[in-house]
């Protein structure tokens, strides 16, 4: 057993666990299996729209196809099999927060790019910071911009309008996703948080420096449900 294990849980002992729950099963298998689709996606949509430079045989190319709308099939289906078989108040309850804005947040929006030229400190953030609600917010919008040409140019193949749309919004995707790559499994800060999205749970050390106000919460509530 390992010593946040064997930590002594709340009510057994004045002292709190040192680890705090994140994300709940369902969140977590949402994310991976939205995560999975995704790249797939990029991966073979990339192949397609670089073909010629690339030199992609058109047999290649009728392949990579066809991976890519059995992986939209799959973006669509199985994340929502996820949420409707596990606790859809969990899954709605974090996306409820990526709409839950406060002062602090808009502070915190507006003093983050500053902290990395000057020593300022940011509103306390909670379960989620400003930048992870925008984060969430983009890539939703995305999804769904992606869905929707994507089902165009499945019924019109080459049709103009919704060609650009699609690749726009593949390109705006690009270094949103290299961004949160770099946080999640580059940034000795943020790193800490890949464990949240795979075990579900995280240091509450980390926690309480990264999201303050949610550990607050959680502390002042009944240990289990923070809100924000
Ligand atoms: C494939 C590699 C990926 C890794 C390693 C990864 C890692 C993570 C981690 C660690 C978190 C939790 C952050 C926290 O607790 O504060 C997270 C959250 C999130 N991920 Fe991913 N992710 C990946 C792919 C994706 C993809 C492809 C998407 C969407 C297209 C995505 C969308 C999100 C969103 C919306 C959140 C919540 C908001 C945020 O933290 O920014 N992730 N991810």
């Amino acid at each position: 057993m390992s010593a946040e294990e064997a930590s002594p849980r709340p009510g057994r002992s004045a002292d709190p666990p040192v680890t705090v729950e994140r994300f709940g099963k369902t969140v977590r298998w949402f994310h991976w299996t939205f995560a999975l689709s995704f790249v797939c996606l990029a991966a073979t949509g990339g192949l397609l729209v670089l073909r010629n430079p690339l030199g992609v045989r058109p047999e290649t190319a009728a392949w990579l196809l066809t991976v890519h709308e059995a992986a939209s099939v799959f973006l669509v289906v199985v994340p929502t099999v996820v949420v409707l078989s596990g606790s859809t108040r969990e899954f709605f309850g974090e996306i409820a927060l990526l709409f839950r804005w406060s002062r602090d947040d808009l502070r915190w929006l507006t003093l983050q790019p500053l902290s990395f030229v000057k020593a300022i400190e940011l509103p306390a953030a909670g379960k989620l910071n400003a930048g992870q609600k925008v984060n969430g917010i983009v890539m939703g919008l995305l999804t769904v911009a992606l869905l929707v040409s994507g089902g165009v140019l499945y019924l019109r193949p080459g049709a103009l309008l919704p060609l650009a749309i699609h690749i726009f919004c593949f390109v705006v995707w690009i270094p949103l996703f290299i961004g949160h790559l770099g946080l999640a499994l580059v940034m000795p800060g943020t790193r800490p948080a890949l464990r949240g999205m795979v075990t579900g749970r995280v240091s509450r050390e980390w926690a309480r420096h990264h999201h303050p106000r949610w550990i607050e919460e959680l502390e002042a509530g009944d240990g289990v449900s923070p809100r924000r």
